[in-house]
């Protein structure tokens, strides 16, 4: 049935532009380099930054049927989409929730940013920013990229330990943000906490710095360190789910961390935000089970006068 409809919608012929137009740009480099993979001749080196990306590691590693051009270009066109468009709307919306909640949070953000770039600024500052890195998971949690995840199509039958029987051809979902947003996983689950996340790994890392403290008085670093992931905005926990769970999980997260962090430090220490007078945070739209920020939304900026970016 749904191959008889999707022609008459006007999304898929726009969706087949974009993936015409990417096979064009991509088609005759992804051949040529094939070729020359395929005669022992060329293999992506992370020394060379022309080859350090993912069009270099597909053209060498694509098997069998997938060793094609015009298949490694539409694999791309669908990470850009995984990759740019979840980056993205985290940004934007982070950005919402810092304005929206007003100067005390802005002003421990800022603080957290100046006390890490006391030591200097490279990759590993962003580990340390773990007020942001609260801000960014809240924001996740209120305002994700779907509502429905962990999507599978159930290629086997299944029969679960409770006696649920899937039937093959079944396509499956979890309510991940219904799970996340229970009161039992998420106290105050409506109320917008950004430094929510920050407080339980602090909570955390103090029960855990006793616990572990040996009779000398030692602490064991490793196994704390290893738990106080759990309330990290890259780390899937069972039931926080925005980036799926397990093997699959996305593993574009770690990226998608720092560049956040990267794009929101620069605009937080660089300029003033404010909604326009008589607006507020937008809500976000919801189409079937996708979340998109309001895209006509302004907002006030303007150059700090003092401090700037770290970087
Ligand atoms: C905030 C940003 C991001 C979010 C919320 C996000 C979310 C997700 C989710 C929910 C999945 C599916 C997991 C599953 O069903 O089990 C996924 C898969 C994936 N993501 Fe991301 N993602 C983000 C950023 C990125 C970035 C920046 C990249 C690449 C640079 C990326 C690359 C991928 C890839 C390649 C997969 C497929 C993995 C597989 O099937 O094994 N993602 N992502």
């Amino acid at each position: 049935m749904a191959g008889l409809v999707y022609p008459l919608l006007p999304s898929y012929w726009a969706g087949q532009k974009y993936l015409n137009t990417a096979k064009q740009l991509l088609r005759s480099r992804l051949q040529e380099l094939i070729k020359q993979s395929d005669a022992g001749a060329w293999e992506p080196r992370d020394s060379n930054a022309d080859e350090l990306n993912l069009l270099s590691w597909l053209a060498s590693m694509a098997k069998g049927r997938d060793r094609e051009p015009d298949t490694i270009s539409h694999v791309l066109v669908l990470v850009a989409l995984a990759s740019v468009h979840t980056t993205l709307l985290r940004m934007v919306n982070v950005l919402y929730d810092i304005i929206a909640a007003g100067p005390t949070l802005l002003d421990e953000l800022l603080s957290e940013i100046n006390t890490v770039a006391e030591n200097g600024w490279d990759v590993n500052a962003y580990d340390k920013l773990h007020r942001l890195d609260s801000v960014l998971r809240e924001s996740q949690r209120l305002s994700p990229p779907t509502t429905l995840g962990m999507k599978r199509l159930f290629k086997k039958p299944h029969t679960f330990h409770d006696g649920t029987h899937v039937p093959a051809g079944t396509y499956a979902a979890l309510p991940i943000h219904a799970i996340e947003n229970d009161a039992a996983h998420t106290p105050d689950p409506e109320v917008y906490d950004g430094l929510r996340s920050f407080r339980a790994r602090e909570q955390f890392e103090q029960q855990s710095n006793a616990a572990a403290a040996d009779k000398s008085g030692n602490v064991d670093n490793n196994n704390k360190l290893a738990s106080a992931k759990e309330f990290q905005f890259s780390t899937p926990t069972r039931t926080v789910l925005n980036f799926g769970y397990g093997k699959a999980a996305c593993p574009g997260r770690f990226f998608a961390s720092v560049v956040i962090k990267m794009v929101v430090v620069r605009l937080i220490t660089e300029y003033e935000f404010r909604f326009l007078p008589g607006t507020g945070r937008p809500k976000n739209v919801m189409l079937y089970e996708f979340l998109f920020p309001w895209p006509w939304q302004k907002v006030l900026v303007r150059r700090r006068k003092e401090g700037g970016c770290p970087f």
